[in-house]
């Protein structure tokens, strides 16, 4: 069976389940290929709306495959290009959601950081232990976690590894919701065929404005809103939006 699994659990969602249980979904070269591929693939799809990304009950992904890694040297590792392959992931134009139970450690806590939504099992656990093997969180945790939580708390996890759990990375703003272990796919799937309901254009800007505006001025950000705003008056969707609300009806959005 394949590492990563492509689900269809809903309409206009897409369910990308990283299939290593024995290596509690450690992310070797094969899962983040697979991943690439997959988030390249649906972002150009337009069946799909939303993506999730999910693991086991055990792990989301323990981080990068430790043992593919241990005897590499600096230019294998610049070959293996793994910091192209997070970029195409991070690309990706459609909102994903990371659907979290058990561990997301160094490269699983990037993964999720890469994801526009996490939910979180409530015996989840968070971390950047990458520090503890004598590295650093290579696949984005020292610049997405302070920009999500802030230098003093993003400091003290990279500096200890030590393991956050969801309740208090939800309090830290890590995780955008809880959800009993068991449920936290269903919600996953809930929250994603909400979002699908929706103008897929609308939600594309909506996603690229947040991530883009993060790193802009204010006022530069601000501009791009204005424009993007002004642009989906071009759209079908817009029309159709608005029209069903002023009928009194559920609106049937195209993504045109
Ligand atoms: N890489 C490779 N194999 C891993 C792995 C990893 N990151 N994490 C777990 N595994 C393997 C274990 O070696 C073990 O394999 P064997 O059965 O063949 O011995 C199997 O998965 C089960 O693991 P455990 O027995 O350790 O399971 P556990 O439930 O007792 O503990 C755990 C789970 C806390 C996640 C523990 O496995 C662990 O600490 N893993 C490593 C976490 C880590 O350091 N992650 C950072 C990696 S570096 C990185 O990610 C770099 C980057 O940012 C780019």
């Amino acid at each position: 069976m394949s590492v990563v699994l492509l689900e269809r659990p809903a309409e206009h969602v897409a369910l990308i389940r990283i299939n290593r249980p024995d290596a509690r979904n450690a992310l070797n070269m094969a899962v983040r290929k697979l991943l690439a591929q997959h988030l390249t693939d649906l972002g150009q799809d337009p069946a799909t709306r939303v993506i999730i990304i999910t693991g086991n009950e055990k792990a989301f992904a323990a981080g990068a495959d430790i043992k593919e890694m241990a005897d590499a040297g600096t230019i294998e590792m610049m070959q293996r290009g793994t910091h192209l392959l997070w970029r195409v992931i991070a690309a990706c134009p459609k909102p994903v959601i990371a659907a979290v139970n058990g561990f997301a450690l160094g490269g699983g806590c990037e993964l999720a950081m890469t994801c526009d939504i996490i939910i979180a099992g409530e015996n989840a656990k968070l971390g950047q232990p990458e520090v503890k093997i004598g590295i650093l969180p290579g696949g984005g945790g020292t610049q997405r976690l302070p920009r999500a939580i802030g230098k003093y708390k993003a400091m003290k996890i990279c500096l200890t590894g030590d393991l956050v759990a969801a309740k208090d990375a939800y309090d830290m703003g890590l995780v955008s919701e809880i959800a009993p272990d068991a449920e936290v796919e269903k919600r996953a799937i809930e929250m994603a065929t909400q979002i699908a309901s929706y103008a897929p254009l609308a939600v594309q800007q909506i996603k690229e404005l947040v991530n883009a505006g993060q790193d802009a001025s204010l006022d530069t950000a601000l501009r791009l809103e204005t424009k993007a705003m002004h642009i989906l008056f071009s759209s079908q969707d817009q029309k159709e939006g608005m029209q069903a609300f002023i009928e009194k009806r559920k609106p049937e959005f195209q993504g045109r």
